[in-house]
């Protein structure tokens, strides 16, 4: 698509196909939002939240950036979380990673993109917490499968260790955390760990760590 003005008619034509099918679609989105899951991934352009999980807009509320990652001073994350849990009161928090993801791949490579390196930093950090697990593998496609998947574990351990999560557990609030991962080659999603539904599993999960993540693929 080279000419922005398709994007412009490809928007007209989505919003028509929408009222065609709902007349009241917009009308209900515009007199309120009450989602009930808040999805963390990549920004990867194959990893769209809403199509994958098979969700209208209003549906879902989404955070992404390079490789899913929840630094506990990125306000931009934090801010959206605090929003979701407090405000909308989503009961569901996932945290989903991809299979083949290129943040993940330039971590592992340490390859050199720009300012972007000092971002996926917080993946090398990840690898060098499983490097031993990680190294052991056969195959760089095997070792990247891998990072991807305790990627998602770590990120997981940073969403149940905010404020915002401890803070709403405390209070008795109904919120869950997940960890999954994106297969690209097939469009399917595994749960890589048990529900976290409070802080005791939370710490259970950080505790056991490595052990009790699943692989998505074999
Ligand atoms: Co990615």
């Amino acid at each position: 698509m080279s000419d922005i003005s398709e994007v412009i008619q490809k928007n007209r034509a989505w919003a028509a196909e929408m009222v065609a099918r709902d007349p009241d679609f917009f009308g209900r989105l515009a007199r309120q939002q009450a989602p009930e899951y808040l999805w963390i991934g990549c920004a990867d352009s194959r990893v769209p939240a809403n199509e994958i999980a098979g969700m209208l807009p209003g549906e879902l509320f989404v955070h992404r950036n390079v490789a899913n990652v929840v630094v506990h001073s990125d306000l931009n994350c934090l801010s959206v979380m605090q929003y979701a849990v407090d405000v909308l009161k989503v009961k569901h928090i996932i945290v989903t990673g991809h299979y083949n993801c290129g943040g993940i791949i330039a971590a592992l490579r340490n390859q050199s993109f720009g300012l972007i390196d000092n971002w996926l930093r917080h993946v090398q950090d990840v690898y060098h917490l499983h490097r031993e697990e990680i190294d052991a593998l056969e195959g760089e496609s095997r070792q990247v499968a891998r990072l991807c998947e305790m990627n998602v574990l770590e990120q997981v351990i940073n969403v149940c260790r905010t404020t915002v999560v401890q803070n709403a557990w405390q209070a008795g609030q109904q919120l869950s955390v997940h960890g999954w991962v994106y297969d690209v080659k097939d469009g399917l999603v595994h749960s890589l760990i048990d529900p976290i539904s409070d802080a005791g599993n939370a710490r259970d999960l950080h505790l056991r760590g490595v052990k009790n993540v699943r692989r998505g693929v074999a």
